[in-house]
């Protein structure tokens, strides 16, 4: 076939896979040809303006690496994470909710002893974090694991920041019969997502703040359960509303409580005054496949 035009192109391109074996590619990408053929004719763009959508992308693309990964912005800021996570995260209610895994996650979590400080340089205001995970009947959950990140007092992570030392605020714990997990760490910040780069122009031109109201990163894990990526975000933040990546939910919002008492910081080893944070997690039983 030939002399294809704005009427026909959509049909002869997906004609071009009715061959394909894979069911699943195939309605995928008739799902991609049709909406995207709709933008077009819809939007009708210019050469110019279709040329700047292709380097804006390949902008995206040269951004990216094993440290940044722009791509997993885009997606963030335009909610399509928080959609995607919606989708696949139908939980029970009462289970921890889940969020936004967001580009600074790493796989080599260090490991570390229950009660051990996230903070290898102390810098920022001492926090205490501590709970339980829980099954649905509440009762404690052996074994589970609790991926923990977050970023320092100046609002970066240890991969923004060549200042702070490698692995800083990360760690890997495991509860044991009585469910309990605690940890010492400094107070999280609100931050800005990385915007020196295309999707930060984007935000920009769109008029949209890019902030993310401050929050603890957990991946919790544990046989037999789904595992949950999710945040723990501050009580009063100002940006709780406005997060850049849509991934605010109120059921994972704690208080941060003020305690100023020196024998209780020495015990725990911590500065005074601090914080206090006590969230129990509650995690959904793996359903049969
Ligand atoms: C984060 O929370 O680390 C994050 C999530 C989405 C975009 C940028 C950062
Ligand atoms: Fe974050």
């Amino acid at each position: 076939m030939r002399d294809f035009n704005e009427a026909n192109v959509t049909d002869a391109v997906l004609g071009r896979m009715a061959e394909c074996d894979d069911p699943r590619l195939q309605a995928v990408m008739t799902s991609i040809v049709r909406h995207l053929h709709a933008v077009v004719r819809e939007v009708e763009p210019t050469m110019d303006e279709w040329n700047a959508a292709i380097r804006f992308l390949t902008e995206t693309g040269h951004k990216s690496d094993e440290r940044r990964q722009e791509f997993i912005l885009l997606s963030d800021t335009l909610g399509v994470s928080m959609l995607v996570d919606a989708i696949n995260n139908r939980k029970p209610s009462g289970a921890t909710q889940s969020t936004v895994l967001g580009p600074f996650h790493v796989s080599n979590t260090p490991r570390k002893a229950m009660g051990d400080n996230l903070s290898l340089d102390l810098k920022g205001e001492p926090v205490f974090v501590s709970g339980r995970v829980l099954d649905p009947d509440g009762r404690p959950v052996d074994g589970a694991t609790l991926d923990v990140w977050q970023t320092s007092g100046n609002g970066l992570y240890d991969t923004q920041d060549p200042d702070q030392p490698e692995n800083n605020l990360r760690g890997l714990f495991t509860t044991g019969a009585d469910g309990r997990y605690f940890f010492r760490s400094v107070r999280p910040m609100p931050y800005s997502v990385p915007t020196d780069g295309p999707v930060g122009r984007m935000l920009l031109a769109l008029g949209r703040d890019p902030m993310r109201p401050a929050h603890i990163h957990v991946i919790l894990a544990a046989p037999g359960f789904d595992a949950v990526t999710t945040h723990l975000f501050i009580a009063g933040d100002e940006y709780l509303d406005s997060d850049a990546v849509f991934g605010v939910k109120d059921s994972l919002v704690v208080t941060f409580v003020r305690q100023d008492d020196p024998e209780v910081a020495k015990a725990l080893g911590l500065g005074n005054p601090f914080w206090r944070v006590e969230h129990d997690f509650i995690l959904s039983r793996q359903r049969a496949p």
